[in-house]
């Protein structure tokens, strides 16, 4: 999906914003190299400092058209983008499943040639399928599609937002030890964390109750059953040896549906041993950053004190989110225009 096109630079606040990435789509970050990925965060940090303005709004993408196409449940992702493509001067469109023609039975394919036919110029999805953007991108030519969480499978622009978010805090993210607590079986984000932390040269650690472990992952599986992906990651069940010296600590949403599936003991065997807490902190290198994706269960997988602490930039991925997904509307729209 390369694009010839050379994009004339518009300027943006300080910096000035090549247009194009030279892809049409991002559907996770699996096939993003290290410097595509530093050429997002190199134009996120711009997009920050027009956030920075008293007046928030740039022409960027006046004249183009966004549709945000949710068939799950989102707070930040959806406003994020609704926000993003706003302040850029898109008109921006929210469909939802409920209340559309989907409840009438229309395919995704159906609904994506119709809005397509609209002349839009990019899709922003979330599907509980994993791979349903990845339908919509190679099915739909004139459209862009952004990935906003697919299934299990990938939620690539909140992994860009958490790269984001650590190399602003730590400046770089070459050799920092992050640790994923929690329910890494069913994360697209710790999927496309694992992906992006990895390829900018970050020591990955796993961290959770083994049945919450994907199996190609586990160092238990070997020969084939170990996946390509394991080769980038550690894993220590012990939440406490895991989190030895780390800089970063980001804990993942417990699902409490994996506890009546049997995934867990109990779930107060749960939070002894794997809540991110401020004892534990101690262990890991000073100046430490606790994540988390969102939504929180907040005295589950991580406490109250934590969670709202003075090492918690969790509120600081939500900010930088818009930030990445103006930068990632900005590159895809003007270089499939
Ligand atoms: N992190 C995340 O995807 O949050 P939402 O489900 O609120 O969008």
């Amino acid at each position: 999906m390369s694009l010839s096109k050379t994009e004339e630079p518009l300027e943006m606040g300080t910096k000035l914003i090549q247009g194009a990435l030279t892809r049409k789509h991002v559907l996770d970050l699996d096939d993003f190299s290290k410097d595509e990925i530093l050429e997002v965060l190199e134009s996120s940090r711009s997009m920050k400092e027009v956030l920075g303005r008293d007046i928030k709004k740039v022409p960027a993408l006046r004249g183009k058209v966004v549709v945000t196409l949710f068939y799950e449940a989102s707070t930040r992702t959806r406003i994020s983008f609704e926000e993003a493509g706003k302040v850029l001067s898109a008109d921006v469109i929210n469909m939802s499943a409920s209340g559309s023609s989907t409840e009438k039975g229309e395919s995704l394919l159906n609904t994506g040639l119709t809005i397509q036919a609209m002349g839009v110029d990019t899709i922003v999805i979330r599907h509980p399928h994993s791979g349903a953007p990845h339908l919509l991108a190679q099915q739909l030519d004139k459209v862009s599609v952004i990935n906003a969480g697919d299934g299990l499978h990938a939620h690539p622009t909140q992994a860009l937002l958490d790269l984001y978010t650590v190399q602003d805090k730590l400046g770089s993210l070459e050799g920092k030890k992050v640790v994923i607590v929690g329910d890494i079986l069913h994360s697209r984000v710790a999927r496309s964390d694992i992906w992006g932390f990895a390829k900018m040269g970050a020591e990955v650690v796993l961290s959770g109750p083994s049945t919450l472990i994907p199996p190609d992952l586990s160092p238990s599986a070997n020969g084939s059953a170990r996946s390509h992906f394991a080769s980038f990651v550690k894993v220590e069940t012990d939440l406490d040896k895991a989190i030895e010296e780390a800089d970063v600590v980001m804990a993942l949403r417990l699902q409490h549906e994996r506890q009546q599936a049997g995934f867990l003991p109990s779930l107060r065997e749960y939070i002894r041993r794997w809540q991110v807490t401020a004892s534990r902190l101690e262990r890991a290198k000073p100046g430490n950053m606790v994540m988390h994706p969102g939504p929180m269960n907040e005295g589950i997988e991580i406490s109250n004190d934590v969670a709202h602490g003075g090492n918690s930039v969790i509120e600081d991925q939500v900010a930088n989110g818009v930030a990445v997904r103006m930068a990632l509307l900005y590159k895809l729209t003007v270089g499939s225009g």
